[in-house]
C-alpha cells in the first residue's frame, strides 16, 4: 500500500513536472454560463440624458503630442444646438474660457448620425481639474476631467486597459468593475468598440448606443482609441465601401501631432509612456505609409523621458487560442524586430476573445529557411498581453492550442479588464480582473520591469 502511495506520489510530482515544462498556466476557472447578448436599446446605461436635444455620448481624448490638449466629443441627436464647451480650472470657476466645436454628420446606408461635435481645449495646464460645460441652457450638461501631469521619467500614471467592449451585460460589467476602480486615470483602448456591424445593414444606433454606455467613464477621464476589425463598416453590399466611416466620424485622435498621415495609427506621450498606437487593418507592408511613419516615430521615442514604451495594435502577435490564431502573424514579421530592437516594454493586443499574458519571447531569428521558428525567451522583447476580454456579443473564445506553448504565461477564457500601475521609471505592477468573481478581483498580476532602465527581470 505504502509503495503504492509512493508510486503515486511519484507520478504526481512527474505530471506537475511535465505541465510547468510545457509553460505557463492555463486557469481552471469556470465561466457560469450565460449567453452573450446586448443590452436592449431601453436599458437605463443606454437612456438619453433629460432635455431637448442634450448632448450625449460626451466623450474626451488627448487632443496632441505631450498631454496639454484635449478633444470633447458630443452628439446632438434633433439639430446642431450650441458648438460651445465652456471650460475652467476647478479651483476658479468664475474664469471661463469658451472653445468652438466642429461639427459633423454622416449617413450610413438607411441611417443619419446625429450631429457630431469636436473641440479641441489648448494649452491646458499639466495636473490640473477642469470642468466643462456643453449644450444650450436647460439642456446643457457639466463634466470633469483632470490632466496628466507633465510628461517626465518617474511620473506615477495609472491606466485602465480594456478592448473588444461591445455592450452586452458582460460589457457592462467590465466597464463597472474598472469605473469602480479609484486609481485609473485613462483608458488605453484596444479596438473593437461598438459591434454595431453584428446588425443588419450595420445598425448605427448601435453606436449611438455605445456612446451612451460608456459616457460614464469617458466624459470623464481621456479614451485612447485603437481601431479594431468591427471599426471598418465595410458593407459594399448596401454601397457601404469607405472603411472606418462610423469611427473615424466619431472618435477623433491627434493623429497629426506625431506626424501621421492618418487617424489609424499615431502617438502621444503621456505621464511616463509613450504610446503608439497602429492598425493591423490598414497596409502596414515596407515603403507603406503606416511603415514609414512608424521607423520615424520609433526614432523619436527618447527614454529618459518617457521610460515606458508601449504599442498598441489589435490583432495580436502572439496569442494560443484556436480563435484568430495568427492573424496577427503578418504584422509580427514585419515589426517584431522593430519592437524587440526599441526594447518595447508592453505589447496590447485584443481580438481574441479571452485573455492571455505571454512570456517575454522573441521570433525574429526565424526567416522561413532557418527552421528557427520557436520563439525564445529574450529580456529585450515585450510582453504581449492579450485583452480581448471585454464582453461583446460574440462570447468568448474558449479553445486553446494544447499542451500550453512555453511562450505563454497565463490563460484563461473569461471576460475582464487590466490595470497598468506605472510606479516610476523602473517598476509597473500590472493586473488582470476577471469578471464573473462579481467584484474587481485580481486573478493575474505581475510586476514589469522596464526594458530600457532595469532590463534584467
Ligand atoms: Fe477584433
Amino acid at each position: 500500500m505504502n509503495s503504492m502511495k509512493a508510486q503515486l506520489m511519484a507520478l504526481a510530482l512527474i505530471l506537475i513536472f511535465t505541465l510547468r515544462c510545457n509553460g505557463g498556466i492555463t486557469s481552471s476557472f469556470t465561466r457560469k454560463p450565460h449567453p452573450s447578448i446586448d443590452m436592449p436599446f431601453g436599458s437605463d446605461v443606454f437612456k438619453a440624458p433629460p432635455g431637448f436635444n442634450a448632448p450625449q455620448q460626451v466623450h474626451i481624448t488627448q487632443g496632441d503630442y505631450e498631454g496639454k490638449s484635449v478633444i470633447v466629443s458630443w452628439v446632438t441627436p434633433k439639430k446642431t444646438g450650441s458648438n460651445l464647451v465652456l471650460y475652467g480650472k476647478a479651483n476658479d470657476k468664475h474664469k471661463l474660457i469658451s472653445a468652438l466645436a466642429k461639427v459633423t454628420t454622416y449617413k450610413y446606408y438607411n441611417y443619419t448620425s446625429g450631429f457630431i461635435h469636436h473641440c479641441t481645449l489648448n494649452d491646458l495646464e499639466y495636473n490640473t481639474k477642469y470642468f466643462y460645460k456643453i449644450g444650450s441652457e436647460d439642456s446643457s450638461r457639466q463634466f470633469s476631467f483632470i490632466t496628466p501631469p507633465e510628461v517626465g521619467p518617474d511620473v506615477p500614471y495609472t491606466f485602465g486597459l480594456i478592448g473588444d467592449l461591445g455592450q452586452t451585460y458582460d460589457s457592462n460589467q467590465t466597464l463597472e468593475h474598472y469605473h469602480s476602480n479609484p486609481k485609473g486615470q485613462a483608458v488605453l483602448f484596444i479596438g473593437d468598440l461598438s459591434y454595431a456591424d453584428h446588425y443588419p445593414l450595420h445598425d448605427n444606433r448601435r453606436w449611438d448606443s455605445w456612446g451612451r454606455f460608456t459616457e460614464r467613464s469617458a466624459a470623464y477621464q481621456t479614451w485612447i482609441w485603437c481601431a479594431g476589425n468591427h471599426e471598418m463598416d465595410f458593407a459594399p453590399e448596401i454601397g457601404e465601401t469607405r472603411l472606418f466611416k462610423p469611427y473615424m466620424h466619431r472618435y477623433p485622435v491627434p493623429y497629426k501631432a506625431s506626424g501621421s498621415t492618418s487617424p489609424l495609427w499615431y502617438a502621444i506621450k503621456r505621464a511616463s509612456t509613450h504610446i503608439i498606437v497602429l492598425s493591423s487593418y490598414s497596409a502596414f507592408g515596407t515603403y507603406t505609409p503606416q511603415y514609414e511613419w512608424l521607423q520615424t516615430e520609433l526614432t523619436k521615442v527618447d527614454r529618459t523621458k518617457t521610460p515606458w514604451l508601449i504599442v498598441i495594435v489589435h490583432s495580436p502577435l502572439y496569442n494560443t487560442n484556436n480563435y484568430h490564431y495568427m492573424e496577427g502573424e503578418g504584422m509580427r514579421v514585419m515589426f517584431e524586430s522593430w519592437f524587440v530592437e526599441n526594447k518595447v516594454d508592453i505589447v496590447l493586443s485584443g481580438h481574441v476573445h479571452s485573455y492571455e499574458r505571454m512570456e517575454r519571447v522573441s521570433n525574429i531569428a526565424y526567416n522561413i529557411s532557418n527552421k528557427k521558428c520557436t520563439p525564445v525567451k529574450s529580456e529585450d522583447a515585450p510582453v504581449y498581453l492579450n485583452l480581448g476580454d471585454g464582453g461583446n456579443i460574440e462570447g468568448l473564445a474558449a479553445e486553446y492550442i494544447q499542451p500550453q506553448p512555453s511562450y505563454s504565461a497565463f490563460r484563461e477564457s473569461s471576460f475582464g479588464h487590466g490595470t497598468l500601475e506605472i510606479k516610476n521609471r523602473t517598476h509597473a505592477f500590472y493586473s488582470w480582473h476577471r469578471n464573473d468573481d462579481g467584484v474587481r478581483t485580481v486573478a493575474d498580476s505581475v510586476w514589469f520591469y522596464n526594458r530600457y532602465h532595469r532590463p534584467s527581470e
